[in-house]
């Protein structure tokens, strides 16, 4: 079984723009809206050490194992677990463990487009100064006037799905890593100029500072724990072959070992930036720190809208939003867009035509849920709900799972060996067994929690 050298789809200019696409796949709604509020919930600093050691822990030998997965098959995950299951001679179900991860893809991006939707719709709200002086009930009348509206939730989940599929119908080097390029420099810009109005705030600088940094043991709980392990998978992009199909445009010569730290460093500092930027606002204007998934829309406005200058600064930070979730839009959808050009004998812009608009009409179901079709519920959940549930708690473990299982048990250790090129015998080792062992059980554990046995 002869392997591609390159993918069809070409491949990254540099390692350094490689670590762009990935980390700008990874900084996304997890690390600006989800990790603050989830932070806030569990109580600050205890958490904060439990998802840095998962992300040390599970996280990185995870993204080691998808990135060297598709290197080595240099194709859209089904074709890349096919062609190495053959190389192993292994059982060819294994490739479905692919399928779980193109079609968990999908459905994330239906929803993912929505709350990006409503982050430009509440980018323009803030630079229009519809936030100055709000109250708390004022912002949340915003917020559902917004979200009841099925017309307007419509528009700018439209919009954001043409601008994804618009950069992706552009290819690798001529889509994804020129938006990369261009949004990552001013997402950290951004965040470092919100930080540095955060410092601003002085004595509740150093609360919210604290908040993050000192932990309390008291505070957290075996829930606490499983909620830490989930959002590592979420943030780095993990379980649903986004960055092995990344890893599949990788130059041969690159290490995986230090794209994969640098990745990892990267996504978890402008999550703790986040975290910098917003619980100083939070304490400065007495709001809530566990008020939610609520926290962005309906309490951030208030505190922009009795700052100066808190149209600009929440203007800034709700196109930060934008920028972080369209480069995560993007690799959301490329597993399905590679395998649409490879297996359908597509081009790239018909696939992305064809996908965006498949997408959006599943995105429909996200818009309703706010509105007219509040009433449809299953298993107890919105359509919205529901959607997230199964991807976020059931889709990601198990793709996690078995992707860690396929990496430690189904391929042979010199394959793993040969692609990964590390010359440390222990680090080697280390990472055997931490994809052999510990990420596994540690999915099991996640899995468990999520289908309500351990909870
Ligand atoms: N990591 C992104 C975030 O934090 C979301 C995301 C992009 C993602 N691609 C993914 C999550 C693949 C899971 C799998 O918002």
């Amino acid at each position: 079984m002869s392997r591609p050298n390159t993918s069809i789809h070409g491949q990254w200019s540099s390692r350094w723009a490689f670590i762009l696409a990935a980390t700008g796949s990874a900084v996304g709604l997890g690390n600006i809206w989800k990790f603050p509020y989830i932070t806030g919930e569990n109580g600050g600093g205890a958490f904060v050490l439990v998802y840095l050691l998962c992300i040390a822990c599970i996280g990185l030998p995870l993204m080691m194992a998808e990135i060297m997965i598709g290197r080595r098959g240099r194709q859209n995950p089904v074709n890349t677990l096919k062609s190495i299951i053959k190389e192993e001679n292994k059982h060819a179900a294994w490739r479905y463990i692919a399928w779980i991860g193109l079609i968990a893809g999908f459905i994330i991006l239906s929803y993912y487009s929505v709350i990006a939707g409503q982050a430009i719709a509440y980018m323009f709200r803030s630079f229009a100064g519809i936030f100055e002086g709000v109250t708390a009930q004022g912002a949340q009348s915003i917020y559902t006037t917004l979200t009841n509206d099925p017309e307007r939730l419509l528009a700018w989940h439209t919009v954001f799905i043409v601008c994804t599929m618009t950069v992706v119908a552009r290819g690798v080097q001529g889509g994804l890593e020129k938006l990369v390029k261009f949004i990552m420099p001013a997402l950290v810009a951004i965040l470092l100029i919100l930080v540095g109005f955060a410092a601003n705030t002085g004595d509740y600088f150093n609360q919210g500072f604290n908040f993050l940094f000192t932990p309390d043991f008291s505070k957290i709980t075996g829930q606490g724990v499983l909620s830490a392990m989930g959002h590592a998978f979420f943030t780095l992009s993990l379980g649903m072959g986004a960055i092995m199909v990344y890893g599949s445009y990788l130059p041969k010569s690159t290490s995986i070992l230090k794209v994969s730290i640098a990745i990892s460093i990267a996504d978890t500092a402008i999550a703790l930036l986040a975290g910098m930027a917003i619980f100083p606002l939070v304490f400065a204007n007495g709001l809530e720190v566990g008020a939610g998934p609520g926290l962005i829309f309906e309490t951030l406005p208030i505190a922009f809208g009795h700052m100066a200058g808190g149209a600009l600064f929440g203007g800034m930070f709700f196109l930060l939003l934008v920028f972080a979730a369209w480069s995560s839009a993007i690799s959301l959808i490329e597993p399905a867009i590679a395998w649409l050009v490879e297996n359908k004998q597509i081009s790239r812009r018909r696939a992305s035509v064809t996908a965006g608009f498949a997408v959006w009409l599943l995105g429909l179901l996200t818009v309703f849920s706010y509105n007219i079709g509040q009433g449809w519920i299953l298993f107890g959940k919105t359509m919205f709900e529901l959607l997230d549930y199964l991807t976020a708690n059931i889709m990601l473990p198990l793709g996690g799972f078995f992707i860690a299982i396929f990496a430690g048990w189904v391929m042979s250790n010199n394959s793993t060996q040969e692609e990964f090129a590390i010359k440390s015998p222990i680090v080697y080792h280390g990472w055997l067994l931490l994809i052999r062992y510990v990420a596994p059980a540690a999915v099991i554990i996640i899995f468990l929690n999520a289908i309500g046995i351990l909870a």
